[in-house]
């Protein structure tokens, strides 16, 4: 990876959002951002986000506009430090981020938006980065966006060094070994009103099994592992709900609570759970947010998708298949 634009200072890069099949939830240093917990996810095809970087000294602070709008820079910048020191720059930068999903829609663009900016931002300040070390800058400002460094299946390793440097993402498996498609039901488009960064803190200090979910969590995590390197569908599909729920159990004995859920999430759920006593397999899993997502062969993801689409609040479904890593866009 070189500099790419015109005056070495400018690159631009995408990279896809992602799901996790088991969730990070909590953190082991909230100012390095390093999660208490591993976790395995997907990258998604259909739902990415272009984001471009320039240094600049006429700047005075870092800025981001995302979607055309103007908003805080607090995560970008962390993954900029990072790099400006690495890079020895001392220069503010602008970020200019789009997301091509619907703009709203409550999906999480944290992940694929500061994993393309940690791409973009080392190639700007000229700096050739490993994806391990990309991996690293992206989690400083969003753990999940370690993960969409890499395409297919990605695990992130909390790791056990107080400097972050083992919590780094990797791929599992690439998208072509295990072709999946996701079925994504959108049941809100409003922006949620607790964001993971302060729902997590807010679990790992009030919800008495929290302990539980630090402790058990090495295990169930080589469980799905195993389950997804084995490519089985119906033991990934079971452990995926299981982390969701278990990670829901812990918003809910939050205090105060965290309930994500609207009604039409509940009607998912239950709808997943029929048409697989149907023989139509499915599997769901709910980030930090109302909508759905539900994991299934290619091959009956338009059943499922209609499926769903037909229940009360449910506003719009996408489905993608896996998706590819995080890179550069080359300027003409
Ligand atoms: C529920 O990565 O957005 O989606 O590191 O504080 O930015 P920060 O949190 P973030 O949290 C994602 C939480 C989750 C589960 C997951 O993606 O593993």
């Amino acid at each position: 990876m070189g500099r790419t634009g015109q005056d070495g200072l400018t690159a631009s890069a995408i990279a896809h959002s992602n799901i996790a099949l088991a969730k990070y939830w909590g953190k082991r240093d909230s100012r390095l951002n390093i999660p208490a917990v591993g976790s395995i996810s997907i990258t998604l095809d259909a739902l990415s986000t272009e984001t471009a970087v320039s240094f600049s000294p006429d700047l005075q602070a870092d800025e981001l506009v995302l979607n055309g709008g103007s908003a805080p820079a607090q995560k970008a910048s962390r993954v900029l430090d990072l790099i400006r020191e690495r890079a020895g720059i001392d220069l503010a930068a602008r970020v200019v981020s789009n997301n091509n999903f619907p703009t709203g829609a409550g999906l999480a663009s944290s992940a694929s938006g500061l994993a393309a900016l940690a791409v973009a931002a080392a190639a700007a300040a000229g700096l050739e980065l490993s994806s391990r070390e990309l991996s690293i800058a992206a989690r400083r400002g969003s753990a999940s966006a370690a993960r969409s460094i890499f395409g297919g299946f990605a695990e992130l390793h909390s790791g056990s060094a107080a400097d972050g440097s083992d919590s780094f993402a990797e791929q599992l498996m690439p998208a072509e070994d295990w072709p999946l498609s996701v079925v994504v039901a959108i049941t809100q488009t409003e922006p949620k009103s607790v964001s993971s960064t302060e729902g997590m803190l807010s679990t790992s200090g009030s919800s008495p099994f929290y302990d539980a979910w630090v402790e058990s969590a090495p295990a169930a995590l080589d469980e799905l592992r195993a389950a997804v390197l084995a490519r089985d569908l119906e033991k990934t599909g079971a452990l995926t709900e299981r982390s969701c729920l278990a990670m829901h159990s812990l918003m809910f004995t939050t205090s105060p609570p965290l309930i994500y859920w609207n009604p039409a999430t509940v009607a998912v759920i239950r709808r997943v759970t029929e048409l697989r006593r149907d023989g139509i397999e499915g599997y769901f899993t709910i980030d930090a947010g109302p909508q759905v997502k539900i994991i299934c062969e290619p091959d009956r993801a338009e059943q499922i998708s209609a499926s769903v689409a037909e229940l009360p609040g449910v506003l719009q479904t996408i489905t993608t298949r896996l998706g590819p890593a995080a890179r550069l866009v080359q300027s003409p």
